[in-house]
């Protein structure tokens, strides 16, 4: 079971995805002849359990009931939206992640080819791309514009942080002729697309809306991981590297790598793993100390003595309570700004070393953009085209207020109201942190 994603809180309830209707029209994804009875056709009885943990399936067994389960994405045999006159948008909301145009790539490749949708939009710069005041039109999408776009990084359309009001963008849709809304976006982004689809409802509108989530912080809950997160960590790899190369080509060298990660250190530790030369890893998920014999700098201190150089990460989040200025301002998107850790630290470590009369040479880098404006990894890519294929299966067979995810190695259904729940978080008690404990060798816990 990853982390603290805990299961234990869902109930079977929470877990079902809405139909906007029966499904009467035969899928012409079946005109690729694949066999009938192959096994990548579903129907919403096909389940997976939320929790793979005998002792869960026990415990349920014991009283007489399923497990809670999740519903499998696929190709449906009937489908709700006839392709011929069905409309579909795209939207990608909130911070850039590498691999957006590749689900952008694949939804349109697999709505007009698969299924022969052909009025494809593209809503431009996000949610405000819905709000009419801000003047942005949408694009017409056709095979032939997508078809190189995964080569680059970034948003073909654009993307932007941000609340819109919920009435407007549901007039906009409806003004569009949407029967499906896609939402590639983080977080706050499926919280939006959960309004606009309560919105729907409450019209008693056709419209569906699917999300595909997106965050290389991988923070996100209820899935293995998110689109991005992979080729985010791979950059960051290179900028650890580079700190080693750095730290041991200096007498007393110590390379300092700030890494994004603003409420979750996943890509910290993904980088501290992928290279195995970090000596500390400082994620927002687990308080440390400076001071102190068995704090950071102690810590560091020792570590130069004995093998001449060292390699920290930290994540942007981490040891926020340490800054004095740290503020309580907030981005578009509701998120806390936070100071910033990595000069914070190159600050105290080199007054630190200075006052203890030591010799000490920082090598301090921040890739900052440079780890999520990148294209998609191949692993992505494959990663992204299977939640836009999926997305698509989703949309055409009617189901709304869901997202597409990867849980357990298999591709499933998720409703936004669980997703959207709260942060995934690396679990301090679970075996990532132990992996990255183990790999460092720094205490769990730095001076606390
Ligand atoms: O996508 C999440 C994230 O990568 C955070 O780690 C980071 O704080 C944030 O985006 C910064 O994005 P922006 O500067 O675009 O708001």
């Amino acid at each position: 079971m990853p982390d603290m994603q805990s299961s234990s809180i869902v109930s079977p309830d929470d877990l079902n995805i809405t139909n906007l209707g029966p499904r009467e029209i035969p899928t012409p994804a079946c005109k690729m002849d694949f066999p009938a009875e192959g096994s990548c056709w579903h129907a919403d009885g096909d389940r997976i359990a939320l929790n793979d943990h005998m002792d869960s399936i026990r415990e349920a067994m014991k009283i007489d009931i399923d497990p809670p389960s999740i519903e499998l994405a696929g190709p449906r045999r009937e489908i709700f939206f006839n392709p011929a006159d069905t409309c579909i948008a795209i939207v990608t909301c909130g911070g850039l992640c590498p691999g957006i145009n590749d689900v952008i790539r694949a939804i349109v490749m697999q709505a007009y080819y698969t299924y022969g949708v052909r009025q494809i939009l593209g809503i431009q710069y996000g949610y405000e791309g819905l709000d009419p005041s801000f003047g942005h039109k949408p694009i017409e999408l056709t095979p032939d514009m997508v078809m190189n776009i995964a080569s680059f990084g970034g948003s073909f359309l654009g993307s932007s942080r941000g609340k819109r009001d919920v009435k407007v963008m549901a007039n906009r849709l409806e003004a569009l002729g949407v029967d499906i809304l896609y939402v590639i976006g983080g977080d706050g982004s499926q919280r939006g697309a959960l309004a606009i689809h309560e919105e729907m409802q409450r019209r008693n509108s056709r419209t569906a809306v699917i999300g595909v989530p997106k965050t290389i912080d991988n923070d996100i809950m209820f899935m293995d991981r998110s689109f991005g997160y992979q080729t985010a960590f791979a950059a960051a790899f290179h900028a650890v590297i580079s700190a080693h190369t750095e730290a041991k080509g200096a007498r007393n060298g110590l390379g300092l790598v700030k890494l994004m990660g603003r409420d979750s250190g996943f890509i910290a530790c993904s980088a501290a793993l992928a290279t195995g030369e970090a000596n500390a890893v400082l994620i927002p998920e687990v308080p440390f100390a400076l001071e102190g014999e068995t704090g950071l700098l102690a810590m560091l201190e020792q570590r130069i003595a004995s093998r001449g150089h060292a390699v920290l990460i930290t994540a942007e989040g981490a040891g926020q309570n340490l800054i004095p200025e740290s503020g309580q301002t907030t981005d578009a998107s509701g998120n806390k700004l936070h100071a910033d850790i990595g000069l914070f630290l190159k600050d105290r470590i080199i007054a630190h070393f200075k006052q203890r009369k030591i010799e000490l040479n920082v090598k301090y880098i921040d890739p900052s953009y440079l780890i999520r404006s990148v294209p998609a990894s191949p692993e992505d890519r494959i990663f992204c085209l299977n939640l836009g294929r999926h997305a698509v299966h989703a949309g055409m067979a009617g189901k709304t207020g869901m997202v597409v995810a990867r849980w357990h190695q298999s591709y499933v259904h998720l409703p936004m109201s669980l997703v959207t729940r709260g942060r995934r978080k690396v679990d301090p008690t679970g075996d990532l942190w132990r992996s990255v404990v183990e790999s460092t060798g720094q205490p769990a816990r730095i001076g606390v």
